[in-house]
């Protein structure tokens, strides 16, 4: 979208510039964004402009590692975030050069303070934009508002929920001195080994588009003008998602159709959205990493969608271009590729500005084209306000984060994504039981999930907590520890586990994963922790098997960030609930539920395959796919996408199309009328998919094309309808060309992708 280039009427511009109180135009904030970077952009020297393309990892950061790694360990990784050749002590003056224009990791305002401190003293003052991965709230930084994980917020289905956790994220990062937010992970995770499934939306591209279009909305509310917004990040581009063997960064070939109908449509939306900053994959793309990839970065993101933004590398991509990937033999040939391809910001280090200076002067790099990367950096900066309010007023952050506002919606949240699975009538619980809790992850913080540092203990209520709160006093709780490793149970502790739970009328047992950053050695998941199997870690399903032994009704509760398949679990247990990584207040959500006091309306973003066994498993495959079945167990899934459960019934009418035969360029709408036919209230999710029955090119044999949160009092009915545009129909035809076929569509409403679940209705399109 072309911004207007005044602000303030002409007359309003030449008073400002007869009477300027500043000393340069780009000082004046009365001015537009624009009008200041044209007047910036010339007073700048070649060092200057590359300087506001390098970003550096918070000094603080560096000191850390300084202190704790020694050299080897520093030049072994590039994980540390250290410069093994240049001293922390040094980048203070490097910022004063207008060598460095951004940086990440600053997770203390004072820090960042200090350091916009010293950008002022640079020859234009130019402030730095500092960025950081708060992906579900601030979690870096001790004290933020910790909502439920991305994967969790999707299992909502909520938008509204999701953009005002992030409108209240972004002020959480402002007041810390943060602008620039590492999200949304706009990746379709179709790879359940994969570390980095529970900070994506799952795995369906409808449903990630809608989710990662709430954060931007959230983040940046529209043009990002002012103190209280921050950039938000389209990121990875592109398909690191369903990386081989599901290793992070490992490689991806995939064809052009699925790129186009699978994987670029999230991004294609973020963009229009009007998302500022896209992030590239670790990933290469048939053949090409994402960080050389000029097919990405300028056909199609710049030249096809209009973007108008810029382009961060990844964490030392664009030094794995060498080391890793192999495609450029020195750093120099590696910057030049970046750069070429359509990055425009390094992340991060000392070995970028000068390679980069080099290439210029020697004509390989175009002036214009670092200027036009470093135009966007400083609109960014300028409508940020940052030339005017770089210091951040660090008495403030008290009555920001983690206020009561924020925590009702991270709690909201928690209450809508938690999802039930199976429910023998076990649940709710009623007041006056013996209530057995064990697990792992029964007491602990797992809970927050990933991009998550230490948290004031006192902030998060665990799910012993939350039972303990919510429970009626008739109703008692005994709590056996055996520890918060998911990786180590004691085997004295499993022994033990029947006999003490013979004791209660019912038993939870909390299990999952660990993606907790800050815990090293106990993580099972999160980035770069990928695993060969899918089902519980360790002795976790000893212990399940040993509560359950007790026989008394045995409720699973899985805390965990992306799917587990666990057959027996799902076979034997009496109730089973899929927390995901629900956040800071997640302990109550659950508990609200166990206790009725919430009916679960959350439903699944992404598939619970059988086994790793049978991956690829997703909802969305072609008609072929499972045709053929496994020799050696069944072929099917777990639970489906879209599967959770309530308390209550909700009752589908037949579908009713408003017009049943359409031409290609017109539009239709479907109709049903869904009922609580229960005795409590409860929200629905009301799923809309399509299934083109006929095309050249093989469909899917259904795909989502829309949803609704609705919330019906017990007996209450409501009409559904959802819009059926071309858009809705279109697919590449055998040409690649987007448009709709004439044929028949099956058009399907109901809870779930599950069949028995969907009402059908046939469209015809002549
Ligand atoms: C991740 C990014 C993240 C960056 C900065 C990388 O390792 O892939 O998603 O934004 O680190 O922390």
């Amino acid at each position: 979208m072309k911004k207007p280039l005044f602000k303030f009427p002409l007359a309003v511009i030449f008073t400002a510039s007869v009477f300027n109180a500043y000393a340069a135009d780009y000082k004046n904030p009365a001015l537009t964004a624009e009008l200041r970077v044209d007047d910036l952009l010339p007073r700048m020297t070649l060092v200057e402009k590359i300087g506001q393309m390098n970003q550096f990892v918070g000094i603080e950061h560096i000191k850390r590692s300084e202190k704790h790694l020694s050299l080897a360990e520093m030049q072994a990784g590039d994980a540390h975030g250290v410069y093994p050749n240049l001293h922390s002590s040094k980048i203070p003056n490097l910022i004063r050069k207008g060598e460095i224009g951004s940086f990440l990791h600053v997770v203390d305002p004072f820090e960042a303070n200090r350091l916009q401190q010293i950008a002022s003293e640079s020859r234009l003052g130019i402030p730095l934009l500092i960025g950081i991965d708060a992906i579900h709230g601030n979690g870096l930084v001790s004290g933020s508002t910790i909502y439920p994980s991305p994967l969790t917020m999707a299992s909502s289905w909520n938008l509204d929920l999701v953009r005002q956790a992030s409108v209240e994220t972004a002020l959480e990062m402002r007041i810390n001195g943060a602008h620039w937010a590492f999200t949304p992970n706009i990746d379709i995770a179709r790879d359940p080994r994969w570390g980095r499934v529970g900070e994506t939306f799952g795995e369906d591209t409808y449903l990630v588009g809608e989710m990662g279009v709430a954060v931007i909305e959230g983040l940046q509310q529209g043009d990002f003008i002012g103190s209280e917004k921050v950039l938000a990040n389209a990121k990875h581009f592109v398909a690191g998602g369903d990386p081989l063997n599901g290793l992070n960064l490992s490689p991806m070939d995939v064809s052009l159709r699925s790129l186009k109908q699978d994987f670029f449509p999230p991004f294609k939306r973020a963009v229009d959205a009007g998302v500022f900053t896209f992030m590239a994959a670790h990933n290469e793309i048939n053949g090409v990493p994402a960080h050389a990839n000029r097919f990405l970065f300028t056909d199609v993101l710049r030249d096809q969608w209009g973007f108008e933004g810029f382009v961060v590398s990844d964490w030392m991509d664009i030094e794995r271009l060498k080391g890793l990937h192999r495609v450029a033999p020195t750093q120099k040939e590696a910057v030049f590729q970046a750069v070429d391809a359509g990055l425009d910001m390094h992340m991060h280090g000392p070995r970028f500005l000068k390679p980069l200076i080099e290439l210029v002067e020697k004509g390989r790099i175009s002036e214009a084209r670092i200027d036009a990367a470093v135009r966007s950096i400083l609109l960014a900066k300028f409508r940020l306000g940052l030339f005017e309010n770089a210091q951040v007023d660090t008495t403030a952050a008290a009555g920001i984060m983690f206020n009561d506002q924020h925590q009702q919606t991270a709690l909201k949240l928690a209450r809508q994504g938690i999802v039930l699975l199976k429910n023998d009538k076990v649940l709710p619980l009623a007041a006056g039981q013996k209530i057995f809790v064990t697990g792992p992850n029964a007491n602990n913080h797992t809970l927050m999930g990933d991009w998550v540092f230490e948290q004031p203990e006192e902030n998060i209520t665990t799910i012993v907590e939350g039972l303990k709160a919510v429970a009626k006093p008739s109703t008692s709780i005994d709590y056996f520890d055996v520890g918060d490793q998911v990786k180590n149970i004691a085997p004295e502790a499993i022994a033990a586990a029947t006999e003490r739970a013979k004791k209660a009328d019912v038993a939870i047992v909390v299990v999952g994963s660990n993606s907790l950053r800050y815990d090293r050695k106990g993580k099972t998941a999160g980035e770069n922790v990928a695993r060969s199997s899918i089902n519980l870690f360790g002795d976790q399903l000893a212990l399940v098997k040993a509560v359950h032994a007790s026989g008394v009704p045995t409720i699973v509760v899985l805390v965990n960030s992306r799917p587990l398949a666990e057959p027996w679990v799902v076979d034997n247990a009496a109730a089973l609930i899929e927390a995901w990584e629900p956040g800071a207040l997640g302990g109550q959500a659950l508990a609200e539920i166990i206790f009725g006091e919430v009916n679960p309306s959350g439903k699944l973003p992404i598939t619970v395959p059988y086994s790793a066994g049978h991956l690829q498993s997703v909802y969305n495959h072609k008609p072929s796919a499972f045709v053929r079945k496994y020799v050696d167990g069944p072929t099917k899934n777990l639970f489906e996408f879209g599967d959770g459960l309530s308390y209550t019934n909700f009752i589908y009418s037949k579908a009713k199309l408003d017009r049943s035969s359409i031409k290609p360029n017109q539009s239709s709408s479907v109709t049903v009328t869904v009922t609580n036919s229960g005795n409590r209230d409860g929200d629905e999710v009301v799923q809309l998919y399509i299934r083109d029955k006929f095309s050249r090119v093989t469909r899917p044999v259904k795909e989502l094309k829309g949803f609704q949160r609705i919330r019906l009092k017990a007996k209450e009915s409501r009409k559904v309808t959802f819009e059926i545009t071309p858009d809705t129909l279109a697919y590449y035809d055998l040409d690649m060309n987007w448009r709709v076929e004439p044929g028949e569509f099956v058009i399907m409403v109901g809870s779930s992708s599950r069949k028995s679940d969907l009402k059908t209705v046939t469209l015809r399109v002549k």
